[in-house]
C-alpha cells in the first residue's frame, strides 16, 4: 500500500478546518461535551470526505490544539513548552524523554514484541517489531510513569503518561511524514520499513485520545473497554510467563524470535536497541508496568503457560518450527469471547505469526538490502509476511473466519467500535453492531460504507483494523439489505 501524499495533505487540511471550527469535521473532533447536536448528518451533500478513519493526520495546528485544552503531564511539558521541542527522529524524541534504549533495569527498559492485536497489527512479526520502551514512577529520583510504543512503517509513536493531577492515564499519539510522502510515488516498503524510518521526520503532530475517540484509532476502545467513567488499562494480554510473542531470551518461544529477527537483521540497530542488546531482552518489565497500573486482570486474558503447553502437545517442533501450526483449547475458549465480539482480539495461539517460506524470502531480500545489493525502493514488502489461509489470518486477528454468518461477520469485524459500551455523544455510537436493533438508514449507511475500496477514509471497517474475507463482505451486505 503506498501512501499518496495528496490524500495526506487532504486529510490534514480537512484536520486543520476542523479545530478553527470543531463542527467542522465531526467525527474525528467533536466538542470536548462531545454533544450530538454538534454532528451534522453525516451523509448531507457538500460535506467534505469524513475523516481519515484509519490513517493519522498531521499538522502543527493541531499540536496546538492540544496545548490550548491544556492539561499537566510529561507529554505536555515536551511539546507545549515556551521553546518547544524540535523532534525530526526517533532518537531526537528518545532523547527529549531520557530513554537510553540501551538500558536495562527493572524500572526502565525496552520490551520488544513479535505480534500484536493492536493498532499495528498488520505490521507486526519478528521481521519488523514493536518496541516498548517503559518507564515506572519513581518520586524519590524525580521518575515520572510513561511508555513509549514505535514499529516502522506506521509513521506514529504512542505514548502514556499520567495527567500529574488526577493521576489517570492519558494516551498520546504522535504523528510524522517522511519524505516520501511528497514524492509523486508515495512510500515503497524500504522507506517505511528499515532504519530509514527512524529519522527524517517532518511535521511531527501531537493527538491524544480525546482527539481520536471517533477515529478507528481511537486508543480507549482497548484501554478504556468499558467505556466512559470506568477505569482506564495498560494492556499486556500474555501477562503470565512464558509471554508468548514477547522477546525473552530466558523462554524458549522468545528465544526463537529473537533468533528469526537476528537472522535477518544482523546487527541493523531498531529504535537504538542494538542486535547484542535485542539477545538479552525480557518481557518482564512491561509486566512490572501493567501490573503497576493496572491491578485487575487484563479482560480476557491470554493464557500463556497453558496455551503453549497445549501448542507444543499439539505440535512438537513448536515453538521454534511452526511449519505445523499449533492447536490449544486454552486459546480456543479466549478466542471464541474475541471472536463475537466481548473483547478485543485475542494474540495467536502460536508464538510465530509468519508463514515459513515467506519469513525465509523475507530474510533473504532483507540480507540482500543490507549488503547493498538492492535499494530501498526495490525491498520487498515484509508486511507480506502472514500465511495466506483465511483461517489462520482469522486466528492471527486479521480477517473474520470464513464461513461465518453473516450476524457472526458483523460482531467479529464491528462490535469492538460499535457497542452500547462507548462514547454515546460520537457519530459513531449511531451505528450498533446488532441485526436486532439496526433500522433501515443505518442498514443502508452501513452497505454503502461496506462496499467502498479500501483506501477510502470511510471505508468500514477500517481496514487497518480489519479486513473481510471477500464471502464475509458479501454475506453481511446480504443480509443488512
Ligand atoms: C476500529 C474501529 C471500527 C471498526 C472495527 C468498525 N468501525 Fe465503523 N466506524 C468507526 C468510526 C471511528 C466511525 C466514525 C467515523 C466515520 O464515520 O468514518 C465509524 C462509522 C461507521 C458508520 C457511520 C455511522 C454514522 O451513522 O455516522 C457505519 C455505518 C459503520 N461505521 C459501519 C461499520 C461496520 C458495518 C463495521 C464492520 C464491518 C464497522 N463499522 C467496523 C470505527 C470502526
Ligand atoms: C485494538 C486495541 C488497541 C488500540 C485501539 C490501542 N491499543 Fe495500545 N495497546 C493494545 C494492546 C493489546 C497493548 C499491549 C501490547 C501489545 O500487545 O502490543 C497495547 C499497548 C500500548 C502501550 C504500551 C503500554 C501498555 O499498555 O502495555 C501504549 C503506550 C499504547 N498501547 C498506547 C496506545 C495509544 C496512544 C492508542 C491510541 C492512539 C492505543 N494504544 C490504541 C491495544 C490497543
Amino acid at each position: 500500500m503506498r501512501l499518496r501524499s495528496t490524500r495526506l495533505a487532504a486529510l490534514a487540511l480537512s484536520l486543520l478546518g476542523s479545530c478553527t471550527d470543531p463542527t467542522a469535521n465531526p467525527a474525528l473532533l467533536v466538542g470536548s461535551d462531545g454533544a450530538v447536536a454538534t454532528l451534522p448528518d453525516a451523509s448531507s451533500a457538500g460535506q467534505p470526505a469524513e475523516p481519515p478513519s484509519y490513517m493519522p493526520p498531521a499538522a502543527p495546528a493541531i499540536t496546538g490544539a492540544v496545548c490550548e485544552r491544556g492539561g499537566d503531564d510529561l507529554v505536555r511539558d515536551l511539546f507545549c513548552a515556551d521553546s518547544p521541542l524540535q523532534i525530526e527522529s526517533l532518537a531526537d524524541l528518545q532523547h527529549a524523554m531520557a530513554i537510553d534504549p540501551l538500558r536495562n533495569e527493572v524500572d526502565r527498559n525496552v520490551v520488544i514484541s513479535g505480534h500484536t492485536t493492536a493498532l499495528s497489527a498488520r505490521n507486526v512479526s519478528a521481521a519488523n517489531p514493536r518496541v516498548i520502551f517503559v518507564q515506572r514512577e519513581h518520586p524519590g529520583e524525580g521518575r515520572e510513569m510513561f511508555a513509549v510504543a514505535f514499529v516502522r512503517g506506521e509513521q506514529t509513536v504512542e505514548l502514556v503518561a499520567h495527567d500529574r493531577p488526577s493521576g489517570e492515564l492519558r494516551f498520546f499519539l504522535i504523528t510524522y511524514r517522511q519524505a516520501c510522502n511528497y514524492a509523486p510515488a508515495g512510500c515503497s516498503p524500504g522507506d517505511l520499513l528499515t532504519l530509514e524510518a527512524e529519522s527524517g521526520w517532518r511535521e511531527v503532530t501531537l493527538l491524544e485520545e480525546e482527539d481520536l475517540k471517533n477515529s478507528a484509532l481511537d486508543c480507549r476502545q482497548c484501554h478504556q473497554p468499558d467505556g466512559p467513567g470506568t477505569p482506564k488499562l495498560l494492556r499486556m494480554q500474555e501477562r503470565a510467563r512464558p509471554w508468548t510473542h514477547w522477546f525473552d531470551f530466558t523462554t524458549d518461544g522468545g528465544r526463537a524470535l529473537i533468533a528469526d529477527y537476528i537472522a535477518m537483521k544482523g546487527d541493523e540497530p531498531l529504535a537504538g536497541v542494538t542486535a547484542a542488546r535485542m539477545q538479552v531482552a525480557i518481557a518482564a518489565p512491561l509486566v512490572g508496568l501493567v501490573s503497576h497500573e493496572s491491578q485487575e486482570e487484563q479482560p480476557n486474558p491470554f493464557d500463556s503457560p497453558r496455551i503453549e503447553t497445549e501448542v507444543r502437545a499439539s505440535a512438537p517442533a513448536q515453538p521454534f518450527d511452526n511449519s505445523i501450526p499449533g492447536k490449544s483449547a486454552a486459546w480456543r475458549v479466549a478466542y471464541e469471547v474475541a471472536k463475537r465480539g466481548a473483547a478485543i482480539a485475542v494474540p495467536y495461539h502460536d508464538v510465530k505469526v509468519t508463514d515459513p517460506a515467506k519469513l525465509a524470502a523475507a530474510t533473504a531480500a532483507y540480507r540482500s538490502y543490507l549488503a547493498g545489493e538492492v535499494t530501498t525502493d526495490e525491498l520487498a514488502d515484509l508486511r507480506d509476511i502472514y500465511p495466506d489461509d483465511a483461517m489462520l489470518q482469522a486466528e492471527i486477528g486479521l480477517t473474520t473466519e470464513p464461513g461465518l454468518d453473516a450476524s457472526g461477520v458483523l460482531r467479529q469485524a464491528c462490535l469492538q467500535c460499535h457497542n452500547t459500551r462507548l462514547d454515546n455523544a460520537i457519530s459513531r455510537a449511531r451505528f450498533i453492531a446488532d441485526f436486532s436493533v439496526l433500522g433501515r438508514e443505518q442498514r443502508d449507511r452501513a452497505i454503502e460504507r461496506l462496499m467502498l475500496p479500501p483506501d477510502d477514509p470511510r471505508a468500514m471497517p477500517p481496514p487497518h483494523h480489519r479486513a473481510l474475507t471477500a464471502e464475509g463482505r458479501q454475506r453481511l451486505i446480504d443480509a443488512l439489505r
